[in-house]
């Protein structure tokens, strides 16, 4: 199984209407915690490296911790696309490719359209030569993955226009497509409200898989209709952090003497169990019921 390529995991899901999902990670707890999660369900999976983990200038041991990644996705016995997600330029995604990963995001969804399309055609130029996966973002889905404390309010206006969707897919032939539908990245404030409307329509205009970002804070409910309605990839990082950072204080609550390995190990089971959660209410099928 091992290391495949995103598109190939994202058009089986949408052929069978399910999604996969896809979980950050920054460091070798979180990414063990995201396999074998996978592993023990024995599904496939997306796992996302974050811009700095292939940039030694922000995070001066990325080369070897890509090395671990690489690796150890290598050796899996289910299926592991290894994205990096939310890559801000042209150079982060090269480096991506370089270090490894079988599928890159470029995030131009902040650029002007032509601006989007024209460096989103770079990058698939370059990544497709060596098979490589590409996701782009139309529209803007506001907030910041792990932002615990303000909350963040999704803004219609930003929200993804069927035009320019349409638009983007025949201009660039991008492989998937993340959308902003009223999602929001991080904690919410308030209670998300998702535009099934607008997904619906954006499914029926364009025939690549679609990607939900802020996928945290949101309902079981939402998930499994969110599935419903053609989403085949759910980003989900939060939710994760959170699960984790809570089970560690309760259990320094509850617990007088602990070491620190203790601690690790409580997260990373917490973390497991959220990443478990999650591919069973996006209906991710096992390895033995893909073909
Ligand atoms: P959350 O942190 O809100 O789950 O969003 C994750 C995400 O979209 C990563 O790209």
């Amino acid at each position: 199984m091992s290391l495949v390529s995103m598109k190939e995991l994202l058009d089986r899901a949408k052929e069978k209407n399910y999604a996969v999902g896809a979980f950050d990670t920054m460091d070798r707890v979180t990414t063990e915690a995201i396999l074998e999660a996978a592993e023990e369900t024995a599904t496939p999976i997306i796992l996302m490296v974050v811009p700095p983990c292939v940039n030694t200038g922000m995070m001066p041991d990325a080369e070897e911790f890509m090395h671990y990644v690489v690796n150890r996705c290598s050796r899996s016995p289910v299926p592991v696309a290894l994205h990096l997600d939310h890559a801000p330029s042209y150079e982060d995604c090269i480096r991506g490719i370089k270090y490894g990963c079988t599928s890159v995001m470029f995030d131009g969804s902040s650029l002007p359209l032509e601006e989007n399309i024209a460096i989103t055609k770079k990058v698939i130029e370059a990544a497709h030569a060596c098979g490589i996966t590409v996701e782009a973002e139309i529209g803007h889905v506001a907030g910041h993955e792990g932002n615990m404390l303000d909350g963040n309010v999704a803004d219609p206006s930003c929200y993804t226009s069927v035009e320019e969707a349409v638009r983007f897919q025949n201009e660039t032939g991008v492989d998937c497509l993340a959308v902003a539908i009223g999602t929001v990245h991080g904690v919410y404030k308030g209670t998300p409200n998702i535009d099934y409307d607008r997904l619906d329509e954006i499914k029926k205009a364009v025939s690549i898989p679609i990607v939900l970002h802020g996928g945290s804070g949101l309902s079981d409910e939402d998930y499994k209709k969110l599935v419903q309605h053609g989403i085949n990839k759910i980003n989900f990082f939060t939710g994760m952090t959170l699960a984790g950072a809570k089970a560690v204080q309760d259990f320094a609550a509850a617990t007088p003497k602990f070491q620190c390995m203790d601690v690790v190990q409580v997260m990373a089971k917490a973390q497991k169990d959220v990443v478990k959660h999650h591919i069973q209410v996006f209906g991710t099928l096992p390895v033995s019921r893909q073909s």
